[in-house]
């Protein structure tokens, strides 16, 4: 089968009605930063069901605004931690944490195709989208740059950036519980269990504070600066905002939201590692990691000379993509999920900001490399970048998305920068 048929496909098999999951087996709910994505992939081919993946993921929004990071739509006894850990007590069942905020981001790419049918369905998406950056900006960027409470809301779930945070949290006490995660794919790459009842340890505090997110943002386990939803959001303010115009909106509040956000990149900015680097809000630690998180930077068009001078060295180590960890460090693992593979995803939105900031050979340069991976081996969730080894799920979604809207095109393909 053609590869652009087989992507299709799969977001059709993995199509539930309205939402999709990220993979059958491991993934079996709805997942916020892969239902964007999803989208994106959707509106290659199918507008309306674009539209209604962004429509059921803003439908378990929150009354404060929060868009959590699973929607738990049906039971499904395969996966763990399921509702009843979480217990948020909402309908659907959702997690208590959030997840990178691509939406505005996808929502732009996906109207941009065809302004005037997308209208109406913008117009009823928007003030859903506004009150979620809104949630950020007010609960979230009171340290300045975005605050995260749990690892895996940074969607980039057991980086070596969260090391740091993650040292301390205590995860002798919690219940007793089964992993699922290593039964569908290789426990080898999967978190160890000493992470994993430190992961289950931050969902217990917050549900014993009723997930009263200013609660745990002043006492739970867990609170570091993200440098990747610090970016994304930052990008995903200044779509926003050019939705907002073009609706008729006064977009000045999502204005100030980004300016405030832009002055506070000094602060995850490290000196001593040349680089923007995660940060222990408890005590200001840096995480002294040099993680993909940085690299999107460029989706913010917050570049400078000593970054480039950073990508070039952590590239040129590699052979296909950007790696999620630095290969030159020791944490650095090729095929762990998250310490070292690397992720079509994340480089399609480091590729947008290369291309926004006049990179064209760079962003070309790792298309080029996406696409060769899943040429090679297939639509999996993630890939080691020294040798091309396929990792993780298979037949992912997001995987598929991409490949539609940008690995298996030339360049003049879907994405489109701020004007
Ligand atoms: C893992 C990833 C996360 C993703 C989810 C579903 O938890 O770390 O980013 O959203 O899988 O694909």
């Amino acid at each position: 089968m053609d590869l652009n048929e087989k992507a299709r496909s799969i977001l059709r098999q993995n199509d539930k009605g309205g939402y999709t999951l990220p993979t059958h087996g491991l993934y079996p709910y709805q997942w916020n930063w892969d239902s964007a994505f999803a989208a994106w992939g959707f509106s290659t081919f199918d507008t309306d069901r674009a539209w209604s993946e962004l429509d059921t993921l803003m439908a378990s929004q929150w009354a404060d605004g929060m868009v959590p990071h699973i929607i738990f739509h049906q039971p499904d006894p395969g996966y763990f931690p399921g509702p009843d850990v979480w217990g948020t007590e909402q309908s659907p069942a959702t997690s208590g944490i959030s997840q990178p905020p691509v939406a505005a981001t996808m929502a732009r790419q996906i109207w941009e195709m065809d302004p005037s049918a997308g209208h109406d369905r913008l117009a009823a998406l928007y003030p859903k989208l506004l009150s979620w950056h809104r949630w950020w900006a007010n609960v979230r960027c009171n340290h300045g740059p975005v605050a995260i409470i749990h690892p895996w809301e940074s969607g980039r779930d057991n980086c070596p950036d969260w090391d740091i945070g993650m040292a301390d949290i205590d995860g002798s006490g919690v219940a007793p519980y089964k992993r699922r995660d290593t039964g569908h794919v290789n426990p080898e790459m999967r978190p160890t269990k000493e992470d994993y009842d430190r992961y289950i340890a931050i969902v217990e505090f917050g549900r014993n504070a009723g997930w009263n997110q200013d609660r745990i943002v002043a006492d739970g386990p867990f609170l570091m600066a993200d440098p990747g939803i610090t970016f994304i959001l930052l990008r995903a303010h200044e779509d926003l905002a050019i939705l907002g115009r073009a609706l008729g909106a006064d977009v000045s509040e999502i204005e100030g939201w980004a300016t405030t956000l832009r002055s506070a990149l000094p602060l995850i900015w490290n000196d001593a590692l040349g680089g923007y680097d995660a940060r222990n809000l408890r005590n200001g630690e840096f995480a002294n990691v040099l993680g993909s998180g940085a690299f999107l930077a460029y989706l913010a068009n917050a570049g400078n000379p000593q970054l480039d001078a950073q990508l070039q060295r952590v590239w040129d180590k590699v052979s296909y993509g950007i790696p999620s960890a630095d290969p030159e460090a020791e944490s650095f693992n090729p095929r762990k999920y998250w310490r070292g593979p690397t992720w079509p995803v994340v480089n399609v939105l480091i590729a947008i900001g290369l291309r926004d900031s006049g990179r064209d050979d760079l962003s070309e340069r790792l298309r080029l490399e996406t696409e060769t991976l899943i040429k090679k081996h297939g639509f999996y969730e993630y890939f080691d970048p020294l040798d091309a080894t396929p990792c993780g799920g298979s037949d992912f979604t997001w995987t598929a998305a991409i490949w539609l809207t940008w690995a298996g095109h030339a360049p003049e393909a879907n994405i489109k920068g701020v004007a």
